[in-house]
């Protein structure tokens, strides 16, 4: 009891430093009337949307943003809890309900399918409806669904992909591949049933199956020939090409695009002498497989998730019709599978500073930029730490069996240790390190999905249509209206009418409406002033 005091006083004393102006009323009043004053002079804006850039973090819950804000604040030396993140700036929130057709707490495979292509399906599988089963390739066939993706191609937009994993991994695949099972990777990852049933693995549906102009992220080895060697660790097997059929597919993309300034690089040195203004296409691949976590990136053989999405608007901007970009943050899920709450919540942190490129690059008045998650993780930010605690930190009042406990930890996972029936000690322990497993209260090899609702922030054309609670499935469905894309068009005729659509007629955006008069009038007028001058 006499710890738990002592360690109590000390926190009290720390605290009441640095807070004095909060102390003050006007503070908080002053602070919530800017909130107002900024919600009172937001406009819906009724554009279409040229362009539509997605941010995905995988496995990146409310608790993860939570956390990853105060991280972001400790990172530049501030208490951390009023940090602003880039994505909490965009003026609609909504909830996106998660659940996959067959199971109450989902995958990232059956997710993206229902963000991607705007239909909910089965765990483990991409881009093909809940009648398509899991790992059955015949059942495949007939049940494929496209995504926004393929509808911004067929619209003329440019389109890219940017992950932090490997191109062929569940959340990219959904945007260009049907697959009964998310783990086909290369041909070698197909049982030898469903290869004679025809289906093909995902990494050779990458190049066949959309125009796919701009594709970063990691997974060499699913291109490359068995035995091939890698570039960057020619002396590791396990980095080896694991294609059976022999084909290198990024030679063959290479000449797919015979004719376009098409430039493929593995490291950063080639990767930063991409000029995006003279570039057509661009497929990076960093690793073998997946990328490193930002916290072990290696800065010089690999650009951050914001460079590679700076680098992809950059090229796909050059369309006059727009772009789709997909960017994914997609190791926030791989730490907290892991339980390594720092690995997690950087990968978070780094993806919040690439929306932030993102918006800089584009302009709100054109683009629809959306940030979500696929689903969350059984992930809790707990006890009652004093403000400006580190979140990597621990809780300053100790658990009744007299010890310590951090601030996050999971619900199950690899962070399950007791020995004599006791937790770890952490009282030495450096919890804010990045290879720290946080505890858990169930032992599992690897910590799981979570069930709840996901957040889903909004910003630029049509960004109110994303607020409220829905199902995951309904966020293409919304982007496509927003960017006059897609099957539901309608209303992309109907603003050229202005009869019938009073309310914009004072619209100026919509003057283009009256442009035919004016034209005639304008013709008149300059063919009097020629025969009049001549
Ligand atoms: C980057 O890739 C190019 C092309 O393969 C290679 O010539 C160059 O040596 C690589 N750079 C580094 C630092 O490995
Ligand atoms: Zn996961």
């Amino acid at each position: 009891m006499f710890a738990v005091r002592v360690s109590v006083v000390c926190f009290l004393l720390t605290i009441t430093s640095g807070s004095v102006e909060e102390e003050n009323p006007e503070f908080w009043r002053k602070s919530a009337q800017n909130t107002l004053r900024s919600a009172l002079s937001r406009k819906i804006n009724t554009n279409v949307a040229k362009n539509i850039v997605l941010f995905l973090g995988d496995g990146m819950g409310v608790t993860t943003i939570t956390a990853a804000r105060i991280l972001k604040g400790q990172l530049q030396k501030h208490s951390g809890e009023e940090t602003v993140m880039n994505m909490d700036t965009f003026p609609n929130v909504g909830l996106a309900k998660v659940y996959s057709v067959d199971f109450q707490i989902p995958d990232s495979a059956a997710t993206a399918t229902a963000y991607l292509c705007g239909v909910k399906t089965n765990l483990n599988t991409v881009g093909v409806s809940a009648a398509a089963r899991n790992g059955v390739c015949r059942s495949q066939k007939g049940n494929e669904v496209t995504s926004i993706l393929r509808w911004a191609k067929d619209a003329g937009k440019s389109v890219g992909i940017v992950t932090t994993t490997r191109v062929q991994h569940a959340t990219p695949a959904a945007s260009f591949a049907h697959s009964a099972s998310r783990t086909w990777y290369s041909d070698a990852d197909l049982p030898a049933s469903a290869a004679t049933e025809g289906c093909v693995d995902i990494a050779t549906q990458l190049l066949h199956n959309i125009d796919i102009d701009v594709i970063i992220g990691g997974g060499r080895k699913y291109m490359t020939p068995k035995g091939f060697p890698d570039p960057e660790y020619p002396s590791d097997a396990s980095a080896q090409g694991q294609r059976r059929d022999g084909r290198n597919l990024i030679q063959d993309w290479i000449q797919m695009k015979e004719g376009k300034v098409a430039r493929y690089v593995w490291n950063k040195t080639d990767f930063d002498a991409v000029d995006p203004e003279k570039t057509d296409y661009l497929m990076a691949l960093f690793e073998p497989a997946d990328l490193r976590f930002d916290v072990e990136r290696d800065h010089s053989m690999d650009p951050s998730i914001s460079e590679t999405t700076d680098k992809a608007i950059q090229i796909l901007k050059k369309n006059p019709k727009g772009f789709f970009l997909l960017v994914e943050g997609g190791r926030i899920d791989q730490g907290h599978h892991s339980s390594r709450a720092s690995a997690a919540l950087h990968e978070a942190v780094a993806l919040d500073e690439a929306v932030s490129r993102g918006l800089e690059l584009t302009d709100e008045e054109e683009t629809l930029t959306i940030v979500t998650a696929d689903h969350s993780h059984a992930f809790t930010f707990n006890g009652y730490p004093f403000r400006g605690n580190s979140i990597l930190g621990k809780s300053p009042i100790f658990a009744s069996d007299f010890l310590p406990y951090t601030t996050l930890m999971y619900g199950n996972g690899p962070g399950h240790k007791i020995t004599n029936n006791k937790r770890p000690d952490i009282r030495k322990v450096d919890t804010a390190d990045k290879d720290y497993i946080q505890q858990s209260a169930v032992p599992l090899d690897s910590e799981t999905h979570g069930g709840e609702d996901v957040a889903v922030f909004a910003r630029g054309p049509m960004a109110h249509l994303f607020q409220g609670v829905y199902e995951q499935n309904y966020i293409p469905h919304a982007m496509a209206y927003a960017a006059c894309i897609g099957e539901n068009q309608q209303h992309c005729a109907i603003t050229a009418k202005p009869d019938e659509n009073p309310d914009t007629s004072t619209d100026p955006g919509n003057s283009a409406q009256n442009m035919p008069d004016y034209t005639f009038t304008i013709l008149m007028i300059s063919t009097l002033m020629r025969i009049l001058l001549h």
